[in-house]
């Protein structure tokens, strides 16, 4: 397929987005000329450390005047405050300066850290996102939000901080686990979910292809998801209103974050899945969207084999008070009131900050499930592949 070039209109933060096949091989087409006597620094994880060794082979190739690989362990509890220290001490210590590039190669969890990591090192140093999970290529690794997690709760510290470039190569995601790869898919029908119907009918049609790695619908849909990214960040970089829509489903989704642990008991988009068919059941509650919309988002998702309920995920304990407690402390709550992004129907979401506590109460408790009913574990055995 020809490589595809979207370009992020931020004024002089404008950057461009490659998504394409075979990029990794041939890096010097896309990676600044001056890489030449620069310290570099790639940053990655213990599963994709191949793709980091082409880009570290890449730079010196081009001169770069030291390249340092750094490994991290694979997993949302990367994203931590003592990985920040780690790689910043690491840096500091080995030629870092304000004309070093970073490169962050790997899934969310690395562009988020290794982000993060370059937006505050000698207050900012140039970075790229080499992105290898479908949920980076068509969200995470686009629109400069970078972070780390604590203890109270997910991406609570971090910063806007856009890459120079982002380098989507989709024949990376051959190596990513299924799990994985439906947990990015999540992300890709939020787009669908929030904005375009047709394109979530395209999804309805086409996602299996998309999952199973065909190429022509796997560069679709990352280049779909791209555009919709494109678009919504340079309408608003920094989130203060219709950036917030890509949160469908966050609110709740973090919140089941949270309560898993980190872990890998429940992965980011998994929680997202979850998460928007909550967002879709508050929205039929309010009377906002008809329960039909529901059951078109879950089945949609079921059938692409992600989880769409708290029940199905095995070993997670936790309640709706300890829910609401983490949801009080996100980043969207506005003047004491939880903000969340509801739906009209399938393709138009909207924000909102008039939600009855009640009726999100009632939301969780019925997600969570009821045991004597049945429902715990159910997604576990359907779905062997969770394991
Ligand atoms: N992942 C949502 C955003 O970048 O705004």
């Amino acid at each position: 397929m020809n490589t595809k070039i979207l370009t992020i209109d931020l004024d002089t933060r404008a950057y461009d987005i490659f998504i394409g096949t075979g990029l990794l091989s041939r890096l010097q087409d896309f990676i600044p000329d001056d890489v030449k006597k620069r310290s570099v620094f790639v940053i990655t994880d213990e599963n994709v450390t191949q793709y980091a060794q082409t880009v570290s082979e890449a730079a010196t190739n081009l001169g770069a005047s030291k390249v340092e690989v750094i490994v991290m362990p694979p997993g949302e509890g990367t994203k931590s405050f003592s990985s920040m220290q780690k790689i910043s001490e690491f840096m500091l210590s080995n030629g870092l300066n304000r004309n070093s590039l970073i490169f962050a190669v790997g899934g969310g969890v690395i562009g988020d850290l290794a982000g993060f990591c370059a937006s505050i090192a000698m207050r900012g140093v140039e970075f790229i996102q080499v992105p290898t999970t479908l949920l980076a290529q068509v969200d995470s690794s686009v629109g400069g939000k970078t972070g780390i997690n604590t203890a109270q709760g997910k991406n609570l510290i971090g910063s806007f901080y856009q890459p120079s470039a982002v380098i989507a190569d989709i024949e990376t995601l051959k190596t990513l686990p299924k799990r994985e790869l439906l947990a990015g898919y999540a992300e890709v029908a939020k787009y669908g979910l929030i904005q375009d119907e047709e394109f979530f009918k395209w999804l309805e049609q086409n996602g299996a292809r998309v999952c199973s790695l065909e190429q022509d619908a796997v560069a679709y849909a990352v280049e779909k998801s791209c555009r919709a990214k494109a678009l919504t960040v340079e309408a608003d970089e920094k989130e203060h209103g219709r950036r917030a829509l890509l949160n469908l489903g966050h609110t709740f989704g973090h919140a089941l974050e949270a309560a898993a642990g980190y872990n890998g008991l429940l992965l980011h988009g998994e929680a997202v899945a979850i998460g928007m068919v909550m967002a879709f059941e508050l929205s039929s509650r309010m009377g906002l969207c008809s329960n039909d919309d529901v059951e078109r988002v879950e089945k949609h998702l079921q059938d692409i084999g992600l989880p769409t309920r708290a029940a199905y995920i095995d070993g997670l304990s936790t309640t709706v008070d300890d829910l609401i407690e983490v949801m009080r402390r996100d980043k969207k709550v506005v003047s004491g009131n939880m903000v969340f992004v509801l739906v009209n129907r399938v393709g138009e979401a909207f924000l909102s900050a008039d939600v009855p506590e009640d009726l999100v109460r009632a939301v969780l408790k019925d997600s969570l499930g009821d045991e004597e009913k049945g429902t715990k574990g159910k997604w576990k055995s359907k779905f062997s592949s969770h394991s």
